[in-house]
């Protein structure tokens, strides 16, 4: 073999290695060259048929030709690893300018806020807070507050009828409002009572009836109040419910007027309004709450003895308190979820 054929060799190796695109096609341009049947293998193999005087000569110069086609490989191999590993880390790129996702910081929702303040403030009256089930039974939302079946009373409340009954075959339904916790908590109570100690509770939750307009909502939130005690009275009442309004307003100068009313659970029963003094609103009767002596029927309903146990209930419309004390004007912007809006309450604290 001629020193050019070698060099011939060196440079066709050269560019079978340079027209590799893949490692793969890489090994078999290599095993041309330098595997078992490849030609330079094959001029190694050819070396024992000549004269030793050549054989020195021509071993050296297919050794360097081995060494250069060696060298060759081994770059392209180096070559063709580093574009593999930069297409790779093209292909998985991170954009580390891309702004981060910001994490939005909470606040209690307005009406839940004034249900707090509203809680705290008869806490501090020595009431206790309640709550009850939203899905109820006809007997503790209608029956035991004195309101028969077929009475005309009950369409005041449209309801909505769950798809499943009582144990007398009676539907179940979503409570109209807070009142059966009268009951509910009443006849949990009732030993104590008989021993004498005043039952004195408020029960806050959500109810439900079919109505929607800027005053109404399906959904809706009440605070029911309940005070039985020997001697009290609508004096009582009207203590209370001065005091709760003068904390809750932070205002003394507020009047209250009680207007005769009719609810089945209550004799007598009453709206109680509210007037302002000063502020945006001041000089107008506003209604907040209806309230009433407990019906000695439904002091029965409790397991109490209407001889011996009597007092006083009311019922106050939480989103009416949160819409006086913030200036809302339509009630449904509590629960559209609207960020502007619930916004402007996220620093106002109880
Ligand atoms: N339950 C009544 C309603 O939803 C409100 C109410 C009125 C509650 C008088 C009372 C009460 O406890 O004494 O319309």
């Amino acid at each position: 073999m001629s020193t050019e054929g070698l060099e011939a060799l060196v440079r066709e190796a050269r560019e079978a290695f340079a027209v590799s695109a893949d490692s793969v096609s890489l090994e078999d341009a290599k095993a041309r060259f330098l595997g078992k049947a490849g030609s330079l293998t094959a001029m190694l193999k050819g070396l024992a048929a000549l004269p030793p005087e050549e054989k020195r000569t021509v071993g050296a110069a297919i050794n360097q030709a081995k060494q250069a086609i060696e060298a060759a490989l081994e770059a392209r191999r180096t070559a063709l690893a580093e574009s593999a590993l930069a297409a790779q880390l093209a292909a998985e790129a991170i954009d580390i300018t891309l702004p981060g996702r910001a994490t939005d910081v909470g606040a209690p929702h307005p009406v839940m806020q004034t249900q707090a303040r509203i809680e705290a403030i008869f806490r501090s009256m020595g009431f206790d807070v309640a709550d009850g089930p939203e899905i109820e039974d006809d007997w503790h939302n209608f029956t035991a507050l004195n309101n028969p079946e077929n009475h005309p009373a009950r369409s005041m409340q449209d309801t909505f009828y769950v798809d499943a009954q009582d144990a007398s075959g009676k539907p179940l339904l979503l409570r109209t409002h807070t009142s059966p916790l009268q009951v509910r908590y009443a006849r949990a109570h009732r030993a104590e009572a008989f021993a004498g100690k005043p039952i004195r509770v408020i029960a806050p939750g959500r109810t439900y009836r079919v109505d929607s307009d800027a005053t109404h909502s399906p959904m809706f939130h009440q605070v029911e109040g309940l005070w039985i005690e020997e001697g009290i009275g609508f004096a009582g009442l009207r203590g209370v419910y001065q005091s709760f309004l003068e904390a809750f307003f932070e205002d003394s100068d507020l009047e209250l007027r009680f207007r005769p009313s009719y609810f089945p659970f209550t004799e007598p029963s009453a709206e109680i309004d509210l007037r302002f003094a000063r502020g945006p609103l001041a000089g107008r009767w506003l209604e907040v709450s209806g309230a009433g002596q407990v019906h000695p029927e439904v002091i029965r309903n409790f397991g109490l003895d209407p001889e011996r146990h009597a007092g006083f209930a009311f019922g106050i419309g939480l989103e009416r308190m949160a819409m006086l004390r913030y200036g809302v004007s339509d009630l449904r912007l509590f629960f559209e979820n609207d960020l502007r809006f619930l916004r402007q309450f996220s620093t106002l604290g109880l």
